[in-house]
């Protein structure tokens, strides 16, 4: 144990954690009462609904489950209220959320979920149109397209969008390189998603659409791949080849109230939406935003940041905010100002040791001899171990299959800017599936070695060398419930 604590510290240290921004969030959350009270007396929000700007459609996906992933839920909670005080209607918001997190035995506070260390709550009223096993890439697609014979399960409620119609589409969770994650699998890929879009696109049910993504590695979903003539732009927490990064981690400074375990919300997606809530965003540009959240997210290019990316037709970034998120009269006074306030030094934590932190914080607060104790230690070694496990199969895999030298060379090479991950989603996908047939579930954490498997396909290996490979590498699958397949990504 001594040894593992030892690691643990130096884990820390890297994604060690003090927030500095003043909190823009806590007073200003509004009630649901307020903003019907709003509705009541008409005025500005008939805007919400002038049919020059067709009607405002909403998705909101968290892509995780898990306490440690309290902070993807919270991101989707928070969205919801915010589109909500900005005039758009429940029927155009559905929302996927795997709902596990309010009523969850780690959560101090039972009922409520919240997105700021001084926020309120942001779970009361949100709907629940898909919820657990629910929350599927299959489900996604269909809702995005409006095809309710495609669902399985949940509310029914889908994009049912026509050409005058402006569709937001804002995803939260862990990625990898060409892929997103899904609490229940098949994890959603790149080219699959961009299929969709296409689709939906061609069906000409919709006039504009923007698309905020917060994951790792998540430029890879739209790099070399959306169109730029779709009428879609999108933003992306983070460039193709990097981390992003939870926000008000245990520790941080401010940090979640000490009962939280666990970070409340993630830097791209906390950045956007404290910015949407205090501003009118009838005069905020979409580009305004991307630059203020690009500065935000930037952390001073400290190593706790990430590179906020646009991609698709970003002309229409010249639009402004209130065509897809309304806007919240209460803050119809305020004119934008590139202000600092929403760029004061913080750090944060990688979304791919967030898991880790919650572990941590929970061993370390549990009394001394405690079951939670011992508990939280044994979920600490299983993520761990498992780490270590995926990394140690995949490197190997790349030495058996082009040499001691040569293997990383080849897992590690990243194509030119503006290349997709692969022109062979094919192939990797079924580099996946036979990686996990012999070496167990890559999980979460594993998507990080989506590049490697892509450059695998790349190489112009064939499945039969990869099985090869992956038999003689994993001799032995570790047992957990990390490995467990059920939390793989193949299909
Ligand atoms: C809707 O989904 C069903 C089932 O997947 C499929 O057969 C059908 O072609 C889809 N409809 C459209 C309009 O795409
Ligand atoms: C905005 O300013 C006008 C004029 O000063 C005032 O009448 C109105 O109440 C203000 N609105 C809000 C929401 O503060």
């Amino acid at each position: 144990m001594a040894h593992l604590v030892t690691g643990l510290l130096l884990i820390l240290a890297v994604c060690g954690v003090v927030y500095g921004g003043r909190d823009i969030y806590g007073d200003v959350l509004r009630l649901p009462s307020e903003t019907s009270r709003f509705f009541r007396a008409g005025g500005a929000a008939d805007d919400a609904n002038d049919d020059s700007t067709g009607t405002r459609w909403a998705v909101l996906i968290a892509g995780s489950n898990g306490y440690w992933n309290y902070r993807h839920q919270a991101d989707v909670c928070h969205s919801y209220q915010l589109l909500r005080k900005g005039g758009l209607k429940e029927e155009n918001i559905i929302v996927f959320m795997y709902d596990d997190i309010a009523y969850n035995e780690e959560n101090p506070r039972p009922g409520v979920i919240i997105n700021n260390p001084k926020g309120g709550d942001v779970y009361e009223g949100v709907p629940k149109d898909y919820t657990g096993e629910q929350v599927t890439a299959a489900n996604f697609f269909a809702v995005i397209l409006g095809n309710k014979t495609a669902l399985s399960g949940g509310s029914g409620k889908v994009v049912d969008s026509g050409p005058n119609d402006h569709i937001f589409i804002y995803y939260t969770d862990h990625g990898g390189p060409g892929i997103l994650g899904m609490p229940t699998y098949p994890y959603l890929f790149a080219k699959d998603l961009i299929d969709v879009l296409k689709k939906k696109h061609a069906s000409g049910t919709y006039k504009r659409l923007v698309f905020y993504l917060e994951a790792c590695e998540a430029g890879s979903i739209f790099e070399g791949l959306l169109p730029n003539d779709l009428n879609i732009y999108a933003t992306t927490a983070s460039n193709a080849e990097e981390s992003s990064w939870g926000t008000y981690c245990p520790g941080e400074d401010p940090s979640p109230p000490p009962e939280y375990e666990t970070c409340l919300g993630d830097m791209y997606s906390v950045a956007w939406m404290e910015d949407s809530d205090i501003h009118n965003l009838r005069t905020e540009t979409l580009h305004q935003q991307y630059e203020l959240v690009k500065k935000r997210a930037a952390n001073d290019n400290s190593i706790y940041g990430s590179h906020v990316m646009q991609y698709g037709d970003v002309g229409l970034n010249q639009e402004n905010l209130f065509q897809y998120m309304g806007t919240n009269p209460a803050n119809d006074n305020y004119t934008f100002v590139d202000d600092n306030s929403l760029r004061l030094p913080s750090k944060a934590v990688n979304q791919r040791d967030a898991d880790l932190v919650h572990f941590w914080d929970k061993y370390r607060k549990a009394p001394e001899g405690s079951p939670r104790k011992v508990e939280a230690q044994k979920q600490f070694m299983e993520a761990m171990s498992h780490r270590v496990h995926i990394d140690h199969s995949v490197k190997l895999i790349g030495k058996l299959l082009f040499g001691i030298e040569k293997g990383p060379e080849v897992l590690n090479a990243v194509r030119p800017a503006g290349q997709p991950l692969t022109d062979n989603w094919d192939c990797l996908k079924s580099m996946v599936r036979t990686f996990e047939m012999h070496c167990g579930s890559l999980s979460q954490y594993g998507m990080k070695h989506m590049r490697s498997l892509a450059n695998i396909c790349n190489a112009g290996i064939v499945k039969e060398q990869m099985a090869d490979a992956s038999a003689q590498a994993c001799v032995t699958v570790p047992s957990g419930p990390w490995s467990s397949l059920h939390k793989g990504f193949s299909a």
